[in-house]
């Protein structure tokens, strides 16, 4: 993408991206970087998350990393502070944070489905109260909501405390949308299909995985920085007139 809308308008942005120590969030911190951005990567694997930055710095890119816990208000307020004092805007936030379920409806605990809305689903609404009263400040921006094709369709009718979660980041990616659309701040959602993270880690080398394969028309896992790039495109004001839309990442499985 050299040379492209989409890396010259990230080049003066300023991004916090959550979840970012690895995985997607870090395919997304690298895309922004890459394209001129300076990021605050976030996480709360503090060593994996300041190796991270380590690497990408040394590759010339604008990266620095804070602790945050994506379901913590205060952190929330200190991380987007120091952002906007430091970095002196605030334009995008990638709301990348999450972690996996794969219980059914009976047997999901009250604990695991409390702690899943709390990280993927209240985590992406206090990451928005937060950080868009200080995009409206520096005139717009783009907020990118990572949900997930499990946030669209039943899957394999387990996860449930995962679809219940990913289905409110797509909904209330909508009615952000709405709500700012004339304060030049986007909303927009991400919806991955099976991408090759830790958080799936526990499924390969099982029937599962083969099952995934199977199932995905291109026949393969996706890749971390095939997600990244269409965040960043959506960071971008390549996308200037989306907002409200949902993008699928997924090999081709919602397509069936
Ligand atoms: N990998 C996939 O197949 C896939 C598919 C669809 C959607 N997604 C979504 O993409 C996002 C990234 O997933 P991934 O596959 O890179 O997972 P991952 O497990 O590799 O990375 C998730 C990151 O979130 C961080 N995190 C967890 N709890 C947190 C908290 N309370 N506060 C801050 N950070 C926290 C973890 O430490 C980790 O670094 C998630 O929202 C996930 O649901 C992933």
């Amino acid at each position: 993408m050299n040379g492209s809308k989409v890396n010259d308008s990230l080049r003066d942005k300023v991004a916090i991206v959550t979840g970012a120590a690895r995985g997607i969030g870090a395919a997304a911190v690298r895309s922004l970087g890459e394209a001129g951005a300076s990021v605050v990567a976030t996480d709360v694997l503090d060593d994996e998350g300041e190796a991270l930055v380590r690497e990408l710095c040394a590759e010339g890119a604008n990266v620095r990393y804070a602790h945050l816990d994506v379901t913590d208000e205060q952190q929330w307020l200190q991380v987007v502070d120091r952002t906007v004092r430091e970095l002196g805007r605030l334009d995008v936030l990638v709301n990348n944070a999450g972690i996996g379920s794969m219980a059914d409806v009976e047997s999901e605990t009250v604990e695991t489905w409390d702690r899943t809305i709390s990280i993927n689903q209240e985590g992406v609404w206090l990451g928005m109260k937060v950080a868009i009263p200080r995009m409206r400040e520096a005139g717009g921006g783009s907020v990118v909501n990572l949900s997930s094709i499990f946030g669209a369709v039943g899957g394999f009718g387990a996860s449930v405390a995962y679809h219940a979660t990913k289905g409110a980041v797509r909904l209330m990616t909508k009615n952000a949308a709405i709500r700012y659309a004339t304060e030049g701040i986007r909303v927009n959602s991400v919806h991955p299909g099976f991408i090759d993270t830790p958080l799936v880690a526990e499924l390969k080398g099982t029937p599962a995985e083969n099952e995934i394969i199977q199932s995905t028309p291109m026949r393969r896992w996706g890749r971390p920085e095939e997600v990244g790039e269409v965040i960043a495109f959506l960071a971008s004001d390549a996308a200037s007139y989306m907002t409200g839309s949902e993008v699928y990442v997924d090999g081709g499985w919602t397509a069936r």
